[in-house]
């Protein structure tokens, strides 16, 4: 399969963007300090699918993750539901800015896809 080259120097932070990779969404986040702040506030013993922030990024600025809901397989919105990340509108799970699941019938966080850095702003996806 393809890899996917990704150019992140016009992704404000901020906003997301969502690109195409092996057939799926990728959703790639641009955080700000405020929602890296928030991703670690979260206490992991509360979460369903118990994750440390940090275990799911490889740059704190950057989220990376599969736009595919864990539940049954919708496409998750984004700057949407209660916890400042993804809201799934089939039938109401909703992530948080780590993509980790808080609420509603998903029973994992959004899968954080292979991928390193090739430089400050390039993505590789594998
Ligand atoms: Fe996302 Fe059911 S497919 S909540």
């Amino acid at each position: 399969l393809a890899s996917l080259e990704c150019d992140l120097s016009s992704i404000e932070p901020g906003s997301t963007v969502t690109v195409k990779w092996h057939g799926k969404p990728v959703f790639i986040w641009h955080r700000t300090e405020e929602d890296i702040k928030l991703a670690h506030s979260v206490d992991i013993h509360s979460l369903r699918d118990p994750e440390e922030a940090a275990a799911r990024v490889k740059k704190p600025e950057w989220l990376v993750v599969v736009g595919v809901c864990t539940h049954l397989g919708c496409i998750p919105l984004p700057n949407a539901g209660d916890f400042g990340g993804w809201f799934c509108p089939c039938h109401g799970s909703h992530y948080d800015i780590s993509g980790r699941i808080r609420k509603g019938p998903a029973p994992y966080n959004l899968v954080v896809p292979p991928y390193i850095f090739l430089d400050e702003n390039k993505l590789l996806g594998e």
